[in-house]
């Protein structure tokens, strides 16, 4: 093994965690965050309730508690070398060129989250005072709380968040930018350490108290705590047959882990040479898995169940309408419900900081090594750009449209990507004799054997195969049997609005087809068959030629990458994620060169 001699401007940052109990809570807290909360509860109840445990906990011990392990031990591997950043880290792990342009991925990452995540943190922090101020007790009336959060977000328009009347929250966005800055100029232990040792108490006692309130809110409509419990968790098996569930599952762990964020890579660098990886990673876990099932689990569904009853798909299927709609109404409704709403959010942003201010950190650290920079200018540029970033998310706010697109290619579809090439890295090129001999220094607790053999052979396979089938399923759009219409109703399907009884036709097949207003029959052409499309254009449903059955009908399910031909908003998105990836391969591929030319790295020797 050879290590080159390091200059002093080749000095590693220097940065180290002041305390064990303070690198545990600090990863913690960059895991425990809206996803455990609102995201988690949301996926669980709509994925089979208790039975999406198992996928889910699959999940946790097959793809997240080895990876998370992988990630602690490259990346204190990468720090005893010097280097703080993925891209730095990879290439000690990978003495080749190509290895720091993978960095760009762990890059890209928390950059990108990091601009919309901000935005929700300030959401949370901003409902809060609404909560304070008592302005968002508005009774019982469900279209009250929707329309609040249409506003707030600025839903409804491109721009609206700068209107007048809704321009004090960006205020709000202003100041939790800053802190999040402040906090990260203090530096790893000073401000990120610091802060999570308070925060995740607090966050903690926040919680409980929320739960303690929420399984003491006895009977509404004839529904109690042990029906909501039930209707979050009992197990629906059936759902176990669909592969969504799966992949729900394993998006849950990583997002909710902040495995496959190229957080933990940057964060284990920190450490002390005799700090031990695997006691710390299997803690930081196990921390972020009570946040998440105990206490995620138990409060917000079950709490939305007993005032509110079953709630649709579309609730569940966001953790917007869950959190920041659904639980109001509860709150409106409950006695004590303005303290326990204040409590909630505050609860919210307080988890959401302790994550995003962890997505700030891998870049600064890249800044810092790769341009020699000292913290007040990576911290300086680092805030530019995400600046820019929020501000085309604050300006994009029509159908949160951006947030959205940003949420999907780099918080689903990257996360699953960066996984792949880390256990790719951490199986096949250090090598798992490497990595477990590395995992072992200063280790109060052995990896069994067998998870080193997981991750070099089962990591990759099943990583690549869950891929694969998210790609199919989200990426590309399908059109899907949903069942057939009465051929009586042929004459239905003629040029203008639907007449009522198709629309019923269509709510009555085996998977119903729901027409939204301003939807229209497209009549069949000579080559084209009868449509169904939604306002925009959007094609919603196809009517094919009939059979003995009847019409059959295809309901058509969109793609991400169909939305992006489509939509304006999601292809700029797309453009300004590709713009941030340019600039990223530049400046890597510029500070490779200086690494090199330092003698920091030299590729094709192992180090
Ligand atoms: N792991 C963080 C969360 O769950 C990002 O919100």
């Amino acid at each position: 093994m050879s290590q080159a001699p390091q200059s002093a401007s080749q000095e590693p940052s220097g940065e180290q965690w002041a305390s064990r109990i303070g690198v545990i809570l600090a990863v913690a807290g960059s895991a425990v965050g809206l996803g455990n909360f609102l995201r988690f509860p949301g996926n669980a109840a709509q994925n089979g309730a208790g039975a999406f445990m198992i996928p889910y906990f699959v999940s946790l011990l097959v793809l997240g508690i080895p990876l998370c392990w992988a990630e602690w031990t490259m990346g204190r591997y990468g720090g005893k070398k010097g280097f703080n950043s993925a891209p730095g880290v990879f290439s000690v792990i990978w003495p080749h060129p190509a290895a720091k342009y993978f960095g760009a991925i762990a890059l890209m990452i928390p950059l990108v989250i990091y601009m919309y995540y901000v935005l929700i943190e300030a959401w949370c922090l901003g409902y809060a005072i609404n909560y304070a101020t008592g302005a968002l007790m508005k009774g019982s009336d469900p279209a009250a709380y929707d329309s609040f959060f249409g506003t707030f977000v600025g839903a409804g328009k491109d721009g609206a968040l700068l209107a007048p009347g809704n321009r004090r929250w960006l205020w709000v966005l202003c100041g939790v930018f800053m802190l999040n800055f402040t906090l990260i100029y203090r530096g790893v232990s000073k401000g990120i350490e610091a802060f999570c040792k308070v925060a995740m108490p607090v966050m903690a006692a926040l919680a409980l108290i929320v739960l303690v309130r929420v399984l003491t809110l006895g009977e509404h409509e004839g529904r109690g705590v042990l029906d909501g419990l039930g209707y979050m968790w009992n197990p629906n098996f059936e759902k176990l047959k669909n592969p969504q569930t799966w992949l729900a599952a394993s998006g849950q762990i990583f997002f909710s882990l902040s495995v496959g964020f190229g957080i933990i890579v940057n964060y284990a660098s920190y450490l002390k040479d005799e700090d031990d990886v695997v006691l710390s990673g299997l803690t930081s876990s196990s921390m972020n898995e009570f946040f998440e099932v105990c206490l995620g689990g138990l409060i917000t569904i079950p709490a939305a169940f007993i005032f509110m009853g079953a709630l649709d798909p579309d609730t569940l299927d966001s953790s917007f309408a869950l959190g920041f709609r659904a639980l109001p109404n509860v709150f409106g409704a409950m006695w004590g419900g303005r303290v326990i709403g204040f409590l909630w959010f505050f609860m919210l942003f307080v988890a959401a900081i302790t994550s995003s201010v962890s997505m700030l950190q891998p870049v600064i650290a890249f800044f810092e090594e790769g341009f020699g920079l000292k913290r007040h200018a990576s911290a300086a540029i680092l805030g530019l750009i995400t600046a820019m970033g929020c501000g085309f998310v604050v300006w994009f706010s029509q159908d949160l449209m951006v947030l959205d697109t940003f949420d999907f290619w780099v918080g689903s579809v990257l996360i699953f990507l960066l996984a792949l090439v880390q256990s790719i890295l951490y199986g096949w090129i250090f090598g798992i004799k490497r990595g477990e001999e590395q995992a072992h220094i200063g280790a109060h607790l052995r990896i069994p054997r067998f998870v080193q053999l997981m991750l070099k052979y089962v990591v990759p396979v099943y990583l690549l195969v869950i891929f694969g089938a998210f790609c199919w399923n989200n990426v590309l759009s399908h059109d899907e049997q949903a069942g057939s219409i009465p051929n009586a109703m042929a004459a239905e399907l003629t040029e203008g609005a639907p007449s009522a009884a198709l629309i019923d036709a269509l709510a009555d097949l085996e998977e119903p087809v729901e027409v939204p207003a301003g939807a229209v029959i497209r009549a069949a052409g000579d080559n084209s068959p009868a449509q169904l499309v939604g306002e925009d254009e959007k094609l919603l449903a196809t009517f094919e030629a009939a059979d003995a059955e009847g019409i059959p009908v295809l309901s058509h399910a969109t793609g991400r990458l169909e939305t992006i031909l489509n939509t304006e908003s999601a292809l700029s998105a797309i453009l300004f994620v590709g713009m941030v990836l340019a600039f990223l391969l530049v400046s890597i591929h510029i500070a490779g060169r200086r690494w090199v030319a330092e003698g920091r790295l030299r590729y094709g020797e192992a180090q």
